[in-house]
């Protein structure tokens, strides 16, 4: 059998799990999603959302990316905030680093890995933002985690500087940001910032709207 293959076996004996569980739970979930958080992760392996926060499909709306970054180019991650923020109304945003990350690793380096110098770019620039913190500390290990730890916090940052997040904090009392780090050597999640709703960003990231007016 070839390795991918087992994928697709699980699938039919997840299938089963599920309707042994309950006949309707993949009817139930035909109408429509109502997901009341938002995942912004790593697309590391070792870091699936769903199973380290032990919630079922429909709980959870899911975006991925090498090193769990917030870029505001990038239509992706803005597409997903969009919805999850405007359509589905989700009441909290959580942003998941984790230690041993190959991205913030790489991003430390002085590594050519092509491309994606350019994503990782955007780590280096955390870096820079708190080049002394981080140039203090001796122990490169200690240096990397607290470098995981400062571009989750940045990422939350960048969340309360976007319009539409600032926007949905005028009409209503959501969403929470939360930034976690995922723990890879106990599997324990680390509850490491929250911005709540209302607490605007630098006065320069702050948009006045125009029913303001
Ligand atoms: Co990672």
């Amino acid at each position: 059998m070839e390795s991918y293959q087992r994928l697709l076996l699980n699938n039919k004996a997840w299938v089963n799990d599920k309707l042994n569980l309950r006949e309707d739970f993949f009817s139930r979930m035909t109408l429509s999603q109502e997901p009341e958080f938002l995942w912004i992760g790593c697309s590391d392996s070792r870091v699936p959302a769903e199973e380290v926060t032990g919630v079922e499909p429909g709980e959870i709306f899911v975006h991925r990316n090498i090193a769990n970054l917030v870029i505001h180019t990038d239509f992706n991650i803005l597409s997903v905030l969009q919805y999850a923020v405007e359509v589905l109304k989700v009441k909290h945003i959580i942003v998941c680093g984790h230690y041993g990350c190959g991205g913030v690793r790489t991003a430390m380096s002085r590594r050519h890995l092509g491309l994606i110098n350019k994503w990782l770019r955007h780590i280096k620039d955390v870096y820079r933002l708190h080049a002394g913190e981080l140039e203090s500390i001796h122990d490169e290990n200690v240096r990397f985690d607290r470098l995981v730890e400062l571009n989750v916090m940045e990422q939350v940052h960048h969340l309360a500087e976007i319009s539409f997040v600032q926007q949905a904090w005028r009409k209503g009392d959501r969403p929470t940001i939360h930034g976690w780090i995922y723990d890879i050597h106990t599997g324990y999640l680390k509850d490491l910032v929250k911005i709540t709703p209302g607490e605007l960003p630098h006065h320069i990231y702050t948009y006045e709207f125009p029913d303001d007016e």
